[in-house]
């Protein structure tokens, strides 16, 4: 696969600020740069104000001496479109560009992403901001790759201003035609709430009880794609004046407001910021997940991990550094799942602003601080893993994700608020990285065939077409496993004619008689010994081979069927109708069983391990995320080892690991032998 852009290896660099240092620090900065490895920073993401000081007026001296002052050094620049910041004279101009929220406050000019997303000032000035510095960049030597804004929904994800309800309304329009259309995916028979003209619509503001459950997932939809508008409107301004450089914007890992499977069609390649908190011992659990993810929005094309911090963060209520050590096992872990570049917020640590307690490359200290020696014995180990860049991960097992689900789960009003699609995942995802078992992530739309297991942790929302695709995989010889409170409602969340799980109750072989939650505090125990915390349901059986896996075995459900499996064409499919928590692991230890999953190796406790395949050869990873010291032996198509390619050295039979420690195996053609790597 081609590289993300014409910088060789692995990228390594950050967010580089400029305006907030005289330029006499620049030079300090491009030779540090150097002197660091690092190969690409990301420049402008907060210009906006400096390049254009006002409507007529710009400046550009000053950044044209930096690109020119970072390709001298060698430094490629990744130029954000620096957008993400209206300046004050702009909103000034225009104060409709301030967003405002539900409740009617205008959010002020005084932090940053303040403006609202179906703003005509907004989008026009930030279109003409990119061309100016398109038209001006585009043939700059520098220029490698265009970062459109930043973080489209950090702050601020929605507007309901007066602009916005108009916008609204003709998004229904396209999506609904008539008004009869909406009213009847509105359920507007329901409370008076029926509308006769789109003029009646608003947002939904803040109102005296429970809002109309569709009107808030279409404005979920809407406000997603309002965003990608402005991101599209920038993307075709480069597409146009700057078509050789590829672009991308930076995600923010699984994150609600956006759907990122329709975004991703948008970008060139994926890149992401990521912020796992060293307070917690399960972050990189976390952070595979996210990776994983990311991994899978371009099916599975490298990715970008375009923000990082090297250490502590500013913005969390209690700020832990990274332990000397973990910054180079967390960056290791986004090559490991398919990143190829490693980058960072920021360069260098800023003295004035909300920022200046958060880490960065160079600390404030300088280049004796102990951040400076791992910035630059990272950039050096790095500069050793080029020849993975491109490399691939095939995985066995899919885990369905669709944000339009999502969305449709956490709305109020619903038989038990704590089931949240971010917990109900976490515990499937822990079991299969805990085995060191791939997964990538797909949209329920996807092809399944080619995948031994497919995941369904939560399907609430779930179409009749989507429903076909899945139960053609399982009839196909596929392996599901679907969640509790899954395949309850259609597209427009009305629930399913004869209740869950609708269009799968006959792959499942089971109807969902009533739901059945459990108090806070409270625990059913199973027959197996695994605990169900927040859900249960009273399931019935309905096919005659519907075999029950396991049952409840306290409380009001006792004795009935809690885990069921039921045989469907040539696959199997297994309906989980309890929120287990890390009680799924043991279900899908059976399932993993049934489809012939295998880990990439067995791994002790707190040990990552994955492959990478490309042209030049297939890297396994393995990383020890523990703070004791572990032996992973080598087996299967690993048994001979290889090279380490962070020390050179040949590994066989064991990788032996210190805490935090890593190991990069080039593996020895050979050993490969029978296997499709
Ligand atoms: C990101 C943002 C950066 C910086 C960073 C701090 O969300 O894109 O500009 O604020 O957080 O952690």
């Amino acid at each position: 696969m081609s590289r993300l852009t014409r910088v060789p290896g692995v990228l390594y660099g950050g967010d580089y600020n400029p305006e907030q240092w005289p330029e006499d620090v620049w030079s300090e900065d491009a030779e540090l740069m150097r002197e660091a490895g690092v190969t690409m920073v990301t420049v402008g993401v907060f210009s906006w104000a400096r390049l254009q000081p006002g409507p007529d007026t710009w400046d550009f001296a000053w950044f044209d001496r930096l690109l020119d002052l970072l390709h001298a050094h060698g430094i490629a620049v990744d130029l954000a479109t620096a957008t993400a910041s209206p300046p004050a004279w702009l909103v000034r101009a225009h104060p409709g560009i301030l967003p405002v929220t539900a409740d009617g406050v205008r959010l002020e000019f005084g932090s940053r992403q303040h403006y609202c997303p179906s703003s005509p000032e907004y989008r026009a000035a930030a279109v003409r901001l990119t061309r100016a510095l398109a038209e001006r960049y585009a043939h700059h030597p520098a220029l490698a790759l265009w970062h459109i804004h930043n973080e489209y929904g950090d702050h601020v994800t929605e507007c309901f201003c007066a602009r916005s309800a108009d916008h609204f309304r003709a998004w229904l329009t396209d999506r609904y035609g008539t008004i009869d259309g909406l009213n009847h995916a509105w359920g507007t028979a329901f409370w008076s709430q029926r509308y006769g003209t789109y003029d009646e619509i608003e947002p939904p503001r803040t109102a005296p009880g429970p809002v109309n459950p569709t009107q808030l997932l279409d404005w979920r939809r809407f406000c997603s794609d309002a965003l990608l508008e402005c991101h599209r409107a920038e993307r075709e301004a480069l597409r146009e004046l700057s078509p050789d450089i590829p672009a991308t914007t930076n995600f923010m890992s699984m994150f609600k407001a956006l759907d990122y499977w329709k975004w991703a069609e948008h970008e060139d390649f994926v890149s992401d910021d990521a912020y796992p908190d060293p307070a917690d011992p399960r972050a990189h659990v976390n952070a595979s997940l996210n990776y994983d993810l990311m991994r899978s929005l371009k099916g599975g094309r490298p990715w970008l991990l375009l923000e990082q911090a090297p250490s502590a963060v500013s913005w969390r209520p209690v700020n832990v550094p990274k332990k000397p050590g973990l910054q180079r096992l967390w960056s290791l872990q986004a090559l490991a799942r398919g990143a190829d570049g490693i980058m960072y917020f920021q360069w260098r640590a800023s003295r004035a602003g909300a920022e200046k307690y958060h880490s960065a490359l160079l600390p404030h200290r300088g280049t004796a601080s102990r951040g400076w020696r791992e910035t630059v014995r990272f950039g050096a180990e790095l500069a050793r893993l080029g020849e993975v860049t491109g490399a691939t991960t095939r995985a066995d097992v899919a885990i369905v994700l669709d944000w339009d689900s999502w969305w449709a789960l956490e709305v109020d009003d619903h038989p038990c608020a704590r089931m949240r699609w971010p917990d109900l995942l976490r515990p499937w995802y822990a079991a299969l990285h805990a085995r060191a078992v791939t997964a990538d992530f797909v949209p329920p739309r996807a092809d399944l065939d080619g995948y031994r297991a497919v995941l369904a942790p939560s399907l609430h929302l779930l179409r009749p077409e989507n429903a076909e695709r899945i139960a053609a995989y399982v009839h196909g010889g596929g392996h599901l496993v679907c969640g509790p409170f899954s395949g309850v409602v259609d597209g427009h969340d009305h629930i399913h004619d004869g209740g869950a799980p609708g269009p799968l109750r006959d792959v499942l072989g089971v109807s969902v008689d009533e739901f059945w939650p459990i108090p806070d505090g409270e625990a059913v125990r199973l027959d197996s010994g695994a605990e169900a915390t927040w859900w249960s349901e009273w399931i019935e059986p309905d096919a005659p081979d519907t075999e029950v896996v396991d049952s409840y075995a306290s409380g009001q459900l006792t004795g009935r069927p809690a885990v069921t499996r039921r045989p469907y064409g040539a696959g199997t499919a297994w309906y989980v109708s309890a929120h287990l928590g890390e009680g799924i692991a043991a279900v899908l230890d059976d399932v993993l069983r049934a489809a012939g999953v295998r880990p990439v190796l067995d791994v002790p406790e707190g040990v990552e391990a994955t492959v990478r395949s490309g042209t030049q050869g297939t890297y396994l990873f393995v990383l020890n995320h523990s703070d004791h010291d572990t032996r992973t032996q080598l087996t299967g198509p690993y048994a001979d080892g290889g090279t380490d390619l962070l020390t050179g050295a040949a590994v066989r039979d064991h990788i032996d690991l210190r805490p935090l420690g890593a190991a990069v195996l080039r593996i020895a053609t050979d050993s490969l032998g029978e296997t499709d790597q």
